[in-house]
């Protein structure tokens, strides 16, 4: 795998999103905000990826499965207008058919590219799965770090300023307010929460502080650490004595997490 494949891949993106754009201001705003949500995700998985010591060919495959990852956003919103694959389709099938159907991949190796199909299949799964073989796992752990720290990026900004992001569908904005116990309890037992149990937007938010269970390397860590997200989120939630709990479960969390490569 070398530059030249990357590069390629690049012009292709950017060839395929632009065909999205639409005269239609909603569908334009959600096309153009997951194409620029994807190079962010390039540019955090190679730093990811580069913390770890990864080399070039690796670093390669790396930016391609950012850079391929949300490939099936872009028809998702045109057919469904929205980003829930609840209520539309799994956007993460949704992109493996495309890259198959379009031929994109033609000029990877196949271990490459089934490497690549992997880490895109199980990018937004509840659980990676556990016979996954083991070079999909590294990428697969890769982009599921990466698309998390920008999405986190994105909706601290969105709780802190909800006015400011007026055209932004996010589901956090389209529930009732206050939080489930279930959904209260399972943070607080160090569960990661299923989107299948979120009945609120409280619900959601305690669902985005339960990523905190499933980050895979330290360099995320400790970027979502020191960027203060995790508050953020926490601030944005009633002040209410459950919320509290959480937040001492948060800060005891942060504190003793090892400062090794790949968190186990
Ligand atoms: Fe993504």
């Amino acid at each position: 795998m070398d530059k030249s494949i990357v590069e390629h891949l690049h012009l292709w993106f950017s060839n395929y999103v632009s065909g999205y754009y639409s005269n239609d201001s909603d569908i334009d705003f959600h096309i153009k905000l997951k194409e620029a949500h994807t190079l962010r995700v390039c540019s955090n998985i190679l730093s990811i990826g580069q913390d770890l010591g990864l080399n070039e060919s690796e670093l390669c495959l790396a930016e391609i499965t950012a850079l391929l990852h949300d490939i099936g956003r872009f028809e998702q919103y045109k057919k469904h207008r929205t980003f829930s694959d609840r209520k539309s389709q799994n956007h993460a099938l949704l992109g493996v058919g495309i890259l198959e159907n379009e031929e994109v991949l033609v000029n990877m190796d196949m271990k490459e590219r089934n490497i690549l199909l992997d880490a895109i299949r199980f990018h937004n799964i509840f659980r990676i799965p556990i016979d996954i073989d083991s070079e999909s796992l590294l990428f697969t752990k890769l982009i599921r770090d990466a698309d998390k720290l920008d999405i986190l990026d994105i909706l601290v900004n969105y709780y802190e300023s909800p006015e400011a992001y007026p055209n932004l569908s996010v589901g956090e904005a389209s529930m009732n307010p206050g939080y489930s116990q279930q959904v209260l309890s399972d943070v607080l037992n160090g569960k990661l929460i299923d989107y299948n149990n979120v009945k609120t937007s409280d619900d959601m938010k305690l669902l985005r502080l339960s990523w905190i269970f499933d980050i895979n390397f330290r360099y995320t860590f400790e970027c979502i650490k020191n960027k203060g997200y995790w508050e953020k989120i926490i601030k944005s939630l009633p002040n209410t004595e459950d919320i509290r709990k959480v937040q001492k479960m948060i800060l005891d969390y942060t504190g003793k997490k090892p400062h090794s490569g790949s968190i186990p």
